[in-house]
């Protein structure tokens, strides 16, 4: 079935005061979970891109990896991971930042992405855009150059997509909750 005559929204399912009270909680994994969906989703995160040269595809832990990796994989590219605190390996360079319900610390490897490659960020959801942007950073800060930022869902009363335009970055968003 085409992508854009899937319902996505209807897909994804709301949990109210979660993780904290008054967070209405966009839970994709119900979208996850039905086939014709997740593709739906892939192949509309995929398609502006197809022709952009890209080079790797970054997401953001943990559920940035689901869409992520499934859009490397039809891209015919490499996946980098962008995780938590203290969750890689070798050598890395940090970012903090805060979101709708706290603060945190993202990484990536020093050495995961070449001078000037062409990077695709993937990630199910923006809201502040606090994790976007400093994906964007450490995007940045590695030499590499963000093409553009792909996400399931907007929540544009959290003004995310405003703030990484502001940064010069081309925003791509399949679903917005008012
Ligand atoms: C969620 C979501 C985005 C981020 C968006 O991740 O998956 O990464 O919040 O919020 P922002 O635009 O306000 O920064 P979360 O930090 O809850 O982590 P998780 O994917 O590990 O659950
Ligand atoms: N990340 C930040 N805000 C969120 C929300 N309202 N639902 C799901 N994930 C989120």
């Amino acid at each position: 079935m085409p992508a854009d005559t899937v319902d996505l929204k209807s897909l994804i399912r709301t949990i109210p005061d979660y993780p904290k009270p008054g967070i209405l909680f966009r839970d994709i994994t119900t979208l996850l979970a039905d086939p014709v969906g997740l593709r739906a989703a892939v192949d509309g995160l995929v398609w502006p891109f197809l022709s952009s040269g890209i080079d790797y595809v970054a997401g953001i832990e943990a559920r940035g990896f689901i869409l992520g990796g499934a859009v490397a994989h039809e891209l015919g590219r490499g996946f980098v991971p962008i995780r938590k605190k203290g969750k890689l390996p070798s050598r890395t360079i940090g970012q903090d930042y805060s979101l709708e319900y706290g603060i945190d610390t993202i990484e990536i490897h020093a050495d995961a992405i070449h001078h000037n490659a062409r990077i695709l960020l993937v990630d199910d959801l923006i809201a502040t855009g606090g994790t976007a942007e400093a994906a964007t950073e450490l995007i940045r800060r590695s030499g590499g150059e963000i093409v553009a930022a792909a996400f399931v869902i907007d929540l544009p009363d959290l003004g995310g997509a405003a703030r990484l335009a502001a940064k010069d970055v081309a925003v791509h968003t399949l679903v917005s909750f008012e």
